[in-house]
């Protein structure tokens, strides 16, 4: 017994050590650690940052979702450039998944106080990346360092936005993060945001009602006890109930980044159908019983998947802009 409790942990160790030499692939050579010191007038744009996510999250602790979900939804359509951003007919934000993305006002409150202290030095890219980084550590995830030299792209468009729909299967969802350069364990440990935030009715009701496109059908991987709860409470079946909300994780831990979302979903009370999909596919649910059974091991792994992601497809040096406001082009 005690062997093979040895030997389990040995495996145990292997797999993470093999997942993060796998998460150790380095992203733009350009971008540096501290790219903004001495280059401010003698503030910290870091500390800049932070300290306004700080003050944001005291009012409203959702604000972390938010900025992560933001990171989410910039980074992966063409790269972490601020496309997202922009304001007017046609641009990123425009586009149907990103009419609910919030946090916009932060981003734009932290450029407005770093224009007034160094105007046209901090890129509204590493901002959002910044803000990101914060939210999580605010969130009880772990503090980080990301590197920085972000520049802004002049183009943003709604029909470049092609992001994972909430029904993928776990071979979609690791496909669309692969062609990022993620890989399998990156991407189960990204969906792991959804450790925070909420979703809303409308969202989950095709896994309560029609599964399958089959009329009263509920998707036989959800807990039926938990089914059954949404459908009396939560979501039942009328259409006044779309925007009622679902958190994610559950309501004890959906403000709290940690492993709770992985135990969820082991228990097959995973929200999205693409959330429980990562536990019901073998292919990915090793990583899933990693993460779930191992304390601590997500909080530490995270930010790893999240410093890929905001390092995809990034402008660096003189490509693109440093915008004067992060929701127009100069
Ligand atoms: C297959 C990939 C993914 C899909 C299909 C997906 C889908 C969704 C959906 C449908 C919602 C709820 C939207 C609403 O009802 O308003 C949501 C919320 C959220 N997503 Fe994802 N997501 C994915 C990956 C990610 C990633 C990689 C991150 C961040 C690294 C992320 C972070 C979040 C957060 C934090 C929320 C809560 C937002 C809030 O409370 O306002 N998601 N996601």
């Amino acid at each position: 017994m005690a062997s093979a409790a040895r030997n389990g942990g040995a495996a145990t160790a292997l797999m993470v050590t093999v997942a993060v030499l796998a998460l150790a692939a380095t992203g733009n050579a350009q971008l540096q650690h501290g790219f903004y010191k001495g280059k401010c007038n003698g503030a910290d744009v870091e500390a800049v940052v932070q300290s306004i996510v700080k003050a944001r999250f005291a009012r409203e602790n959702p604000i972390a979702a938010y900025l992560l979900r933001m990171q989410f939804h910039e980074c992966v359509i063409n790269g972490c450039d601020g496309g997202l951003l922009i304001d007017g007919p046609g641009t990123e934000k425009t586009a149907a998944p990103n009419l609910s993305v919030k946090g916009y006002d932060v981003i734009a409150d932290i450029k407005a106080e770093l224009e007034r202290r160094c105007p046209g030095v901090v890129s509204c890219a590493d901002i959002q990346i910044l803000a990101a980084r914060d939210a999580v550590a605010l969130a009880g995830g772990a503090a980080y360092s990301v590197r920085t030299g972000r520049r802004d792209r002049r183009r943003s468009s709604a029909s470049d936005v092609k992001l994972p729909a909430p029904e993928y299967t776990a071979q979609q969802t690791t496909a669309y993060y692969g062609r990022l350069g993620l890989s399998a364990f990156d991407t189960v440990l990204l969906l792991g945001a959804h450790t925070v935030g909420v979703t809303h009715c409308s969202v989950i009701k095709p896994r309560l009602y029609s599964y399958g496109g089959k009329a009263g059908a509920t998707d036989p991987t959800m807990d039926p006890s938990y089914a059954s709860v949404y459908k009396k409470y939560v979501c039942p079946n009328v259409a006044s109930s779309d925007s009622n909300v679902v958190f994610l994780d559950d309501q004890w831990s959906a403000l709290k980044v940690d492993n709770h979302y992985y135990r969820n979903l082991q228990l097959r009370r995973g929200v999205l159908a693409c959330d429980q999909n990562l536990y019901n596919d073998g292919s990915t649910r090793w990583i899933v019983d990693l993460l779930a059974n191992n304390t601590g091991l997500f909080t530490s792994l995270f930010p790893q998947a999240l410093i890929k992601l905001s390092e995809v497809n990034v402008l660096t040096g003189t490509q693109g802009e440093i915008r004067k406001v992060c929701n127009k082009f100069n």
